[in-house]
């Protein structure tokens, strides 16, 4: 079966074809972060208006690539994520599938983003910790199987790529500020501030990131006031990103302890981030697998990949499905109820 994939729930505009024999056979990726950089943030109508501009050419072009004439079934992201950009794919998908007469999946993201690291050729076995780390959402899951989750833990507050993106805001690097603040702690310091590890120490698995928010608002907010923040900017960057990797490292490894797994899978954007992935490979004695970067932050190739494993779920209500709040755990194994 060859399986189109549509992602279009925030700012990247994805599609990918997945062979369930062959793999992955082509994807692209179109991101609009310089649409959205000069207002500090993803702004939901101008997503929306771009995916409707670039969505169609990107599948009729992805289709002449591989040289294929159409596909034999189409996922699309139905959620979570922002509502109207999501109805791009969802709108499109069930169009072409009236037409072609195939079979439509809805597609969960964050399940998507967890399944990722299959997409390589060094692929995880069931069960693994799934530490997800998105911009809009940072779950801990124990994934038994597919549809199989169990959540241990999550953010209180912000997500982690949230906490990256608002803090890079406040150190004047810019949109998307997980990247920005990467780039910029390479030259600081990591040890320069003692920033806080909010709830670390505490029972169950939860986090928390307001805490060293708002720890670092100060700081900067000191730094500006002395003039300093220039020189600083670097140290502080590297301070709060050491705090962050820190606190989810620990968080993990406690995850992976309780939970008796030895593979924990890194998923979603701020799972490209290098200090994160050489900081767990190092301090979590079995497996750490990841997906390649390009398949961290949302791509098509995940919902191509996730739609192939989930054909039996297939809507045959031909309606759009657009959901902004979708919590991980409402999925069961593919088949045994309506995702
Ligand atoms: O998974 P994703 O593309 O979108 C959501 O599903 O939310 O994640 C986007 C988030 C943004 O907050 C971005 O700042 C963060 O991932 N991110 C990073 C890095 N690359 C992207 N955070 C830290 N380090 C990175 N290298
Ligand atoms: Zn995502």
């Amino acid at each position: 079966m060859l399986v189109l994939g549509l992602e279009t729930s925030c700012d990247e505009t994805g599609v990918a074809l997945y062979d369930t024999d062959r793999g992955l056979l082509a994807h692209a990726l179109h991101s609009q972060v310089d649409l959205h950089a000069v207002y500090g943030g993803v702004v939901p109508e101008i997503a929306s208006r771009d995916h409707v501009r670039r969505l169609l050419p990107q599948v009729a072009e992805l289709l002449a690539s591989a040289g294929a004439e159409r596909p034999d079934a189409i996922a699309y992201t139905a959620g979570p994520g922002l509502v109207g950009a999501l109805m791009v794919a969802g709108g499109l998908a069930q169009g072409l599938a009236l037409v072609w007469d195939i079979p439509v999946v809805p597609v969960h993201h964050m399940e998507a983003h967890l399944l990722a690291p299959l997409l390589e050729d060094e692929a995880p076995d069931y069960p693994f910790l799934a530490r997800l780390v998105a911009g809009g959402h940072s779950l801990l899951v124990l994934v038994r199987g597919l549809g199989d989750y169990e959540q241990l833990g999550t953010t209180l507050d912000d997500a982690a790529g949230e906490a990256f993106d608002k803090t890079a805001k406040l150190l004047d690097l810019g949109y998307p500020g997980g990247p920005a603040i990467a780039r910029e702690a390479v030259r600081g310091n990591p040890r320069a501030y003692d920033l806080p590890r909010p709830m670390v120490d505490r029972d169950g698995f939860d986090f928390s990131f307001s805490g060293l928010k708002t720890a670092v608002m100060l700081k900067v907010g000191e730094a500006r006031e002395a003039g300093t923040l220039d020189a600083s900017r670097a140290d502080l960057a590297a301070s709060f990103q050491a705090a962050v990797v820190d606190t989810l490292v620990r968080r993990s490894l406690k995850a992976a302890e309780h939970a008796g797994v030895d593979r924990i899978v890194v998923a979603g954007g701020v799972g490209a981030n290098r200090l994160l992935r050489e900081r767990l490979a190092a301090a979590f004695p079995g497996s750490v697998y990841y997906p390649r970067i390009e398949y961290c932050t949302d791509n098509g190739a995940m919902v191509a990949l996730a739609g192939a494993l989930r054909l039996a779920d297939a809507d045959p209500s031909a309606a759009v499905r657009a959901t902004a709040r979708w919590p991980l755990t409402d999925l069961a194994p593919p088949g045994s109820r309506p995702c």
